[in-house]
């Protein structure tokens, strides 16, 4: 275990959603940026046994290499480790160290950034990021019981430093989008942790899975067709995602013009939607209330699920201090040896 061939250091980051919310459900777009922080996993491969230490736990996740139920699995937050043994089924095993430099439920996908940099750990190609994603997604999704959809993963494995991703989720195909200088990027915390397993994540996904069934494809279609739904709460899912689908396009488009105010519209009128989804909160809102009357903030909006976590800004270089600016930056990588 101490050969030095077997040594292994995995990085995957953390991500900010610039637009494009609850649509990865139906296949739909998404405009999202790998962060500079993330997830670390340093540690030496081999033997029969995964190993790994938390510098924010003091129980250890010690599994075997075959795992049936990763949701059964204790400590807590073992379950995602053993998820992706689950899913990966790696023929050797792993000792290691797992730390972190993103803030806990910070809506900052702390949890798929794991799985990626767990996975890269145990020996998942680095070389196929929508394999890698794939996997994970389902890695977390038997770990914590909680359907998330692909863009978390996808984002943290295919990033690209000075870019944000416009990932279309269905098609698993992206282009890559570049900010404009006269802009940059912050988030700033709500002060209301989020974990997606208290949340009513599962039944908003269920709703615009239903739209997306009664509808077909919520890219490109009809703004008004939501008006044909007679249940109010599908309806209100479809009109979020054909609207929000629409606008990732139109914010990709107004960067790439250096429309920069019109960008920071599309985000509240994002936000808005969100929150008439039932996916806001009263901190949400009265935050980027607040921050949009601040001058030189263009635009503010939840990111990612929702139910609490950090706002994500969109403001003239320097307008702001608070909260933390956040930069486009590579995705997930692994070094051997
Ligand atoms: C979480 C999930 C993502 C996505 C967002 C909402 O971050 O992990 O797959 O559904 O919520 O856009």
């Amino acid at each position: 275990m101490s050969d030095e061939a077997s040594r292994v250091e995995a990085f995957a980051p953390g991500r900010v959603n610039l637009i494009g919310d609850h649509t990865d459900h139906t296949g739909g777009l998404v405009l999202p940026m790998a962060v500079a922080g993330g997830v670390t996993v340093r540690g030496v491969r081999g033997g029969g046994r995964v190993l790994v230490r938390s510098e924010a736990f003091d129980e250890p996740a010690d599994l075997p290499l075959v795992v049936d139920d990763p949701a059964t699995v204790s400590p807590g937050w073992a379950r995602l480790v053993a998820g992706v043994l689950a899913e990966l089924r790696p023929d050797e095993g792993f000792e290691g160290r797992v730390s972190s430099t993103l803030p806990l439920g910070s809506g900052m996908s702390s949890s798929a950034a794991f799985c990626v940099a767990v996975a890269l750990a145990l020996g998942a190609p680095a070389d196929d990021p929508v394999g890698l994603a794939e996997l994970c997604q389902r890695a977390e999704q038997r770990a914590l019981g909680v359907p998330c959809g692909i863009m978390d993963q996808l984002v943290s494995a295919a990033g690209r430093e000075g870019r944000a991703l416009l990932i279309h989720t269905g098609a698993r195909t992206w282009r890559e989008v570049a900010l404009p200088d006269e802009v940059e990027v912050r988030v700033v915390d709500s002060g209301q942790p989020r974990t997606l397993a208290g949340s009513a994540y599962a039944s908003v996904r269920d709703r615009c899975v239903r739209a997306r069934e009664l509808l077909g494809d919520l890219i490109g279609a009809d703004p008004e067709a939501w008006r044909g739904i007679d249940d109010p709460s599908v309806a209100t899912a479809a009109r979020h995602v054909i609207g929000e689908n629409h606008r990732v396009g139109a914010f990709a488009d107004a960067l790439g013009r250096g429309d920069v105010a019109g960008a920071g519209r599309l985000m509240v009128e994002s936000h808005r939607s969100l929150a008439e989804l039932g996916v806001s909160t009263p901190a949400l809102d009265s935050l980027v209330d607040r921050l949009l009357a601040a001058p030189g903030v263009l635009g503010a909006r939840l990111t990612g699920a929702g139910f609490g976590g950090w706002v994500v800004v969109l403001c003239t270089p320097g307008a702001l201090d608070e909260g933390l600016r956040v930069e486009p930056s590579a995705g997930a990588r692994v070094r051997r040896g």
